[in-house]
Formats: C-alpha cells, sequence, structure tokens
C-alpha cells in the first residue's frame, strides 16, 4: 500500500477498502509507516470523516492489532462497562459491584485518567495496597472466585489504538466520531467480555459537547458491538456539572462508598443504580432493564452492593477496613476552602472548568507519564441549584499548597452564580437498547 495514496484518497473524500484499512494497521504496529503520515492520514479522516462501515472495518483491525482476551472459561455472561470520561465519574467503584452482587460476572480492564478526565485505575490505586497489575490468569481465577476483577488494560491489548491514540492527542484530531468508536470498540471488543455497556457522556466535561455528537457516538457504538455479536447497550448522560461532589481519587472512593451505603449524592447514586440495573440487565439476571433497575437499588438497600466491594477490595489485596475509615487512604498536605463573594444560586458548575481545577491540585495528569498526587481534588459544597451567601463555601481544594492556591483561581470560574433559580437538569439524557 502506498500511504501517500490513501492520505490523498480520504483527503479528497474517498472510500477506503478493508485491505487499505488493515494494511495501515499494520503498518503503524509495526512501526513501518512513519508518524508524520499516520497523523496527516488522521487529520484527513477528522475533515473527511469514515462512513460506518469504514469505521467498523478500522475497529476491527484495531482489535486485532494485538491480543484478544478469551475469558470464555469463566462461566456466565462476562459484562463490561465503558464511560466515555467524565469529571468525578466513580460509576465503575459503584456499579461493578453491584452487577457482581447479582450474580453478573464482571471482568473489567480499565484506564487511567488523562487531562481533566478521570480514570477507574488511578482511584483504586488510592486504596492502600490494592492491585490493579494483574496476569490474565490471576484476573480470571478473581472473576471466577469472586465474580468481579478491574485491572489495568494490558499493553497488549488493541496495539494500534496505543500509537493513534498518542498521536491524536498531539495533532488535534481527538474529537472525530469514527476514530473516538474505533479506539473504544477496539479495545473493548478486545478485553473479551458478552454484554458491554457504554457510558457516553455529553457536556462540557466530556468529548462529546452536544447532545447531537453523543447521539451519533451512541448509535454507531452500539452498532458495532451488536454486530460483533456483543450484547451492547448505552445511556447517553449529563455531564454538563461533576458528578457528585467528590472530585479526585481518593475522595472519589470515599464517595463511592457513600453511595453504596446508600448515603451518596443524589446524582452519582441515580446514575450508578441505571448502569448497574442495565448491566443486571446485560448480563440475563433480570428480564428487563426496570427489573434491573429495581434489583440494583435492592443491592444496595440490603447492603450487598457494600460486601461485594469489600470482597473486590480484599481480593486485589486491598485494605477493606477502608469501607469503615476511609481516612486509610491518607490525607492531602494541605486543604483550602473556596468561598463565595456574593450571595445567590448557583446557576452553572463547569464540569470542565472543575476538572482542570482538580487536575492542577495534583490529581489528574497532564501527559501520560505525570506522577498524580492520589490525596489530591476537590470537594463541592454547592453545585447547579444551590443558594449560596457571600462567604459560604463553595468547595474545598485539597492538595499541596501552592497547587490549591492556583487550582482554587480556576475553580472560582467554574461558578456561575446568579439570581434566578435555574431549570432543573436532566441527568440520564437517552437510552439506546434498553
Ligand atoms: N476513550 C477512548 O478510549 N478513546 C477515545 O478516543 C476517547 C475516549
Amino acid at each position: 500500500m502506498d500511504m501517500n495514496d490513501m492520505i490523498r484518497k480520504k483527503r479528497d473524500g474517498g472510500k477506503l477498502t478493508k485491505k487499505e484499512i488493515d494494511d495501515f494497521i499494520t503498518g503503524i504496529t509495526s512501526g513501518e509507516i512513519p508518524d508524520y503520515q499516520t497523523s496527516a492520514f488522521l487529520m484527513a479522516v477528522f475533515f473527511m470523516h469514515m462512513d460506518e462501515e469504514e469505521t467498523f472495518l478500522l475497529t476491527d483491525a484495531m482489535m486485532h492489532s494485538g491480543a484478544v482476551a478469551d475469558l470464555s472459561d469463566i462461566p456466565g455472561i462476562k459484562t463490561d462497562k465503558h464511560s466515555t470520561g467524565g469529571v468525578g465519574d466513580k460509576t465503575t467503584l459503584i456499579a461493578a459491584p453491584i452487577a457482581a452482587a447479582a450474580g453478573v460476572p464482571v471482568a473489567k480492564m480499565s484506564g487511567r485518567g488523562l487531562g481533566y478526565t478521570g480514570g477507574t485505575i488511578d482511584k483504586l490505586e488510592a486504596i492502600p495496597g490494592f492491585r490493579t497489575k494483574l496476569t490474565m490468569t490471576e484476573f480470571k481465577s478473581l472473576v471466577k472466585e469472586n465474580g468481579i476483577a478491574v485491572m489495568g488494560q494490558t499493553e497488549d491489548i488493541a496495539k494500534a489504538d496505543k500509537i493513534l491514540y498518542a498521536l491524536r492527542d498531539v495533532t488535534s484530531t481527538i474529537e472525530d466520531p469514527s476514530l473516538i468508536a474505533s479506539s473504544i470498540m477496539s479495545k473493548k471488543l478486545a478485553s473479551g467480555s458478552d454484554a458491554i455497556l457504554l457510558d457516553v457522556k455529553c457536556g462540557d466535561g466530556a468529548f462529546m459537547h452536544t447532545r447531537g455528537s453523543a447521539e451519533q457516538l451512541a448509535d454507531i457504538l452500539v452498532k458495532m458491538g451488536v454486530s460483533a455479536g456483543r450484547r451492547t447497550a448505552a445511556i447517553i448522560s449529563n455531564m454538563s456539572q461533576p458528578l457528585g461532589n467528590a472530585v479526585g481519587n481518593s475522595l472519589e472512593v470515599a464517595e463511592a462508598i457513600d453511595v453504596l451505603k446508600g448515603k451518596g449524592p443524589a446524582d452519582i447514586t441515580e446514575i450508578s443504580t441505571m448502569l448497574a440495573g442495565a448491566m443486571i440487565y446485560l448480563g440475563c439476571k433480570a428480564k428487563t432493564p426496570e427489573e434491573g433497575y429495581a434489583a440494583a437499588e435492592e443491592i444496595i438497600n440490603s447492603g450487598a452492593g457494600l460486601a461485594k466491594f469489600r470482597k473486590f477490595v480484599s481480593a486485589q489485596g486491598g485494605d477493606p477496613a477502608i469501607t469503615e475509615d476511609v481516612t486509610i487512604m491518607g490525607t492531602a498536605a494541605a486543604s483550602i476552602e473556596l468561598v463565595s463573594d456574593t450571595d445567590g444560586i448557583v446557576q452553572d458548575l463547569s464540569a470542565e472548568k472543575t476538572g482542570e481545577a482538580s487536575q492542577h491540585t495534583g490529581a489528574g495528569r497532564a501527559t501520560k507519564e505525570s506522577d498524580i498526587d492520589l490525596d489530591a481534588g476537590i470537594l463541592l459544597r454547592k453545585k447547579a441549584g444551590d443558594a449560596v451567601k457571600k462567604g459560604e463555601t463553595l468547595a474545598v481544594l485539597y492538595g499541596d499548597e501552592e497547587k490549591i492556591q492556583c487550582a482554587a483561581k480556576e475553580l472560582r470560574d467554574a461558578y456561575f452564580i446568579g439570581q434566578k433559580q435555574p431549570s432543573p437538569r436532566k441527568l440520564i439524557l437517552e437510552k439506546l437498547g434498553l
């Protein structure tokens, strides 16, 4: 294949063949195609797009560019969940143990946070002793014994995605729907689960800022999963303000435990229950999605979700006492309060700006190589719709003294305080396949 011809074809709006796409993925994985040509190709895709068929072919080629996990020796319908990335999104820590408590095997490979979005692996590593690096054999036997295991994505899953994602990140080509869809689904399909639930976030704290683009992404993700023979569904949820009150790794683990105890904030409880219920349905432990949601609620109320979380933590080397004493995760070096300089009502709290402020407390990474402070982050005291008085605390920031002083200035810009009561926000915007 002549890479120059392929770039030109896409640049001029042409449709790529299976052979061209397969050769491209083989070429980037072997290192034969140089980064400058791959980058030019990504920009051509960004402007001229790929149709559904090309996107499916690209996903399939990327999926087979590395190892494909075989979970067939684990009994049951192994069910995975994936979020397209958000701020304060600790739903996996809640929904996965709930689904496992309902008898759905959860064998999940997760990622780390990047930029202002968090990642499940970082959050789990805030738990003292918790091991996220497992061999495939350990991973599978944990799922067989406890019904749940979560590990970091192995290097050999969807190798082409690692190359493409790194180049997309530095060439402003992240936001193309075909590139996002192939990146997500190549990894999910290679991870080997039988059922996949996609939580597509929509709003200023998500890749997809508009409802239309979130719907387009959700639609193609579901079609891809179904055509690959997996039970697949999607929930489109609002990411215009952070989920829950905690943003930052150990703070989010503590909040997830509160939700499992039935005393978490309403928004994160609602979305986690819905995701868990959908997983229970996809894993065929409920006849309808509604039956799944009711089962998830009951699992929180009975304490079975919390008990499964404790078992999951201890099976992966973590200290299960965390559910009774979250202070064992350690404390940040310093904290400061951000206070309101006016009376009013919070009209809006930007998820993106809150995520950036949290990243700058030390809780998030600027690049894949950055070190993070697992105890840094933000606890929000006021969110959209809350009344606030001058001098009242809007949020508390945790981390290194100097960093949180700067982050507090950024967080002030995330709050928009006015006089009107804003209209209530819908959290769950749409469901596909549920
Ligand atoms: N998540 C991914 O795994 N890939 C993307 O491209 C975007 C979100």
